[in-house]
């Protein structure tokens, strides 16, 4: 791992008692995905991670090239053969424990690397729908993800499910640790970007690679009644890519099978997998996604 300047294994590393990342859940993520050794999406990343940080009053520790060799350095001493993604997190520092914040600090920064786990959406996945009970800055990637952890266990403690499909106001805002995409009809929609989600960097991706394929894809509200009637649901994330409900509250989407514009979409994102790991991605040329491991 990385941990304020070096690497060294997991079991070595520590970071005090006092940290506000420890004491008040003072600090922002990042996970970075990398398909084959190709790291995706690197610039839209830290864009995210600089936001994340200037959000709660804090700046960058590093500039993008030395993120960029921290990456780096973790996938060399991190091989494994498969996908894997890159988690980074800044916390505030070490500070006597008030509220307040007493400039200046020096950060914690944190950089771990991990396999992806190995899915198949052969038969999708089964979320339940939760009452939105998070806070109003869920554009921000905090670490402080109680509420994001009660709903996914609430999830798992109902009926096995995988996640928990997020409404606030009769209108859909994201999964616990996923963004939302629902086809009627076959036309795509994904919840319009506000401070009631998270602006991920898959569903942007996703967005983009749709409407280059010609699939028509909006981003607008989705209402309730919209998303229980849906043909399909999808969820996306860095580390589980494009993943069919087929299950909601424990009724069928659609016939309750990954759909076909489901199947379309994931088709077109295998290809960019594909093209990333080759390293022939288009917007994902050398320096942009470099290689290690
Ligand atoms: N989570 N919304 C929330 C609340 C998330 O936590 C995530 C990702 C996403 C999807 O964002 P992206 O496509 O950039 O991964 C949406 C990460 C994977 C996590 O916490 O592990």
């Amino acid at each position: 791992v990385w941990l304020n300047g070096k690497f060294l294994p997991a079991a070595e590393a520590t970071v005090s008692v006092l940290d506000r990342g420890f004491i008040f859940g003072d600090g922002v993520y990042e996970v970075v995905p990398v398909f084959g050794s190709h790291i995706v999406r690197l610039d839209e990343h830290l864009r995210r991670l600089r936001q994340s940080l200037a959000a709660i009053y804090m700046q960058s520790p590093h500039s993008d090239a030395e993120w960029g060799a921290i990456i780096d350095g973790l996938l060399e001493r991190n091989p494994c053969g498969r996908d894997r993604s890159v988690y980074l997190q800044v916390t505030r520092g070490v500070a006597p424990r008030e509220h307040v914040i007493r400039n200046p600090l020096t950060p914690t920064v944190f950089g771990m690397c991990a396999p992806i786990p190995e899915r198949v959406y052969d038969k999708g996945l089964s979320a339940i729908t939760h009452a939105d009970i998070r806070w109003a800055y869920c554009d921000i990637k905090a670490i402080s993800l109680l509420p994001g952890v009660l709903v996914r266990e609430r999830a798992r403690r109902a009926d096995g499910s995988a996640e928990a499909i997020l409404l606030r106001d009769g209108v859909v805002t994201e999964g616990a640790a996923s963004n939302v995409f629902v086809v009627n009809a076959g036309a795509v929609c994904t919840p319009a970007k506000s401070n009631h989600l998270l602006p991920g960097v898959t569903r942007d991706l996703v967005v983009e690679l749709l409407r280059g394929a010609g699939l028509d894809c909006s981003e607008g509200p989705i209402s309730e009644p919209e998303l229980r009637t849906a043909d399909e649901i999808w969820i996306t994330s860095s580390t589980m890519g494009i993943a069919p409900v087929t299950l909601l509250d424990g009724k069928s989407v659609g016939d309750g099978r990954p759909g076909p514009v489901w199947q379309a979409a994931d088709r077109v994102y295998q290809d960019y997998k594909l093209q990333v790991s080759a390293g022939t991605a288009p917007g994902e040329g050398p320096g942009r996604s470099r290689a290690a491991g």
